[in-house]
């Protein structure tokens, strides 16, 4: 196992990589403690809880929302949780957004801490505060600022993920890897195939350094001013073609991050070899390089990236492999790059 640490302003977060679901029960501080899970995690894992009340939930994006933050609310009184009880989320990115958010606003907020059952959750949604529910058609539009005391990083359990959500989560380490590690990325090259059997060696290893980068962008700028906004490398197209297209998050990333990386070769920043080989990369990890979309929806949803500023969108460029800055780029410009890029 291998320990890392994010210091929130309320408190610091223990990541752990490779610790275990059947040894949660050491890492719980409180005498009642109250695990929070969906239908699928429960059915798969239940038999490794510790012994504990248990709120499930349903799975998917729809129920992501207050009335599943209220129908917690409502157990939680009904299983006399007070401010002394301890909330333990275990599932994937939903699971923890719900969980983190309830906890912190549950009388004021109570402790709490995850165990991170999904690829995608190991290496981004359970690492750096962000706990929140989509409301009125947006996501994350409602949340809190507030880390987990800690985060088991559990890789076995990813044994049983379906493969979509292998390939979404590997979507975003090599994000971390082209955004923070070039040597992280040239690792990924060569494991590949490895990465893509869930070899527990490798994906441990992924996991970890993932959470390196993440966590040292966060330990910068936890509440998104500045430094942690190369997070989103990849995202403004991604999130566009999310909306347009209803592509699953990983995959719309995938295609913006060949956006971005070409757009940065575009502008003389990357040299157009070291574009290609993310597209390559990308490609070997069975995920999408390019995405179809009506340009006017695409301008539309670009046009409500949350990260705009007026006419200007903060875009996540690239200078190599391993070193991303921000530059602000006007929606007009994006047009005609989805033109000259061939989008
Ligand atoms: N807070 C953040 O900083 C942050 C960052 C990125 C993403 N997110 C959020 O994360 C969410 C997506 O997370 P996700 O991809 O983990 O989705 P998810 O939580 O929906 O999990 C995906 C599916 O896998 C199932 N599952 C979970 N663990 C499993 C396991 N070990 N074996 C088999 N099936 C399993 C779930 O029940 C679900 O059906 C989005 O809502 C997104 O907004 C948050
Ligand atoms: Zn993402």
């Amino acid at each position: 196992m291998k320990t890392l640490k994010v210091h929130g302003a309320a408190g610091d977060s223990n990541i752990l990589v490779g610790e275990g679901l059947q040894n949660l029960r050491n890492y719980i501080p409180a005498e009642h403690a109250i695990i929070i899970t969906d239908t699928n995690v429960r059915d798969l894992y239940q038999q490794d809880f510790p012994p504990c009340d248990v709120i499930t939930i349903g799975t998917g994006e729809n129920i992501k929302n207050l009335d599943t933050v209220r129908y917690i609310y409502e157990k939680l009184v009904e299983l006399n949780a007070e401010r002394s009880a301890f909330i333990v989320g275990i599932g994937g990115g939903i699971v923890c957004d719900i969980a983190g958010f309830t906890a912190s606003t549950y009388l004021r907020g109570i402790r709490f801490g995850f165990v991170s059952s999904t690829l995608l959750s190991q290496v981004d949604a359970s690492v750096g505060g962000k706990n929140g529910v989509n409301f009125g058609g947006y996501k994350n539009m409602i949340g809190v600022f507030n880390q987990p005391e800690f985060v088991i990083c559990d890789i076995d359990l990813l044994q049983t993920l379906p493969a979509q959500e292998i390939y979404c989560g590997l979507a975003e380490i090599v994000k971390h890897a082209a955004l923070g590690d070039a040597g992280m990325f040239n690792y990924i090259e060569k494991h590949c195939q490895k990465a893509l059997a869930l070899d527990s060696e490798v994906t441990a290893k992924l996991v970890y350094d993932s959470i390196v980068i993440k966590s040292s962008i966060v330990n910068q700028d936890e509440k998104e001013q500045g430094e942690r906004r190369k997070l989103n490398f990849g995202h403004t197209f991604g999130h566009a073609f999310e909306k347009t297209t209803g592509v699953p998050h990983g995959e719309a990333v995938a295609a913006g991050m060949v956006i971005a990386a070409k757009l940065s070769a575009q502008r003389g920043y990357l040299p157009l070899q070291e574009a290609q080989r993310i597209e390559k990369l990308l490609a070997k990890l069975k995920l999408p390089t390019k995405i179809h979309a009506p340009k006017s929806a695409l301008l539309e949803a670009l046009g409500k990236d949350k990260k705009r500023q007026g006419e200007q969108i903060h875009f996540v460029l690239l200078d190599e492999i391993g070193h991303a800055f921000v530059e602000m780029i006007s929606i007009a410009e994006l047009e005609t790059a989805i033109d000259d890029l061939g989008i």
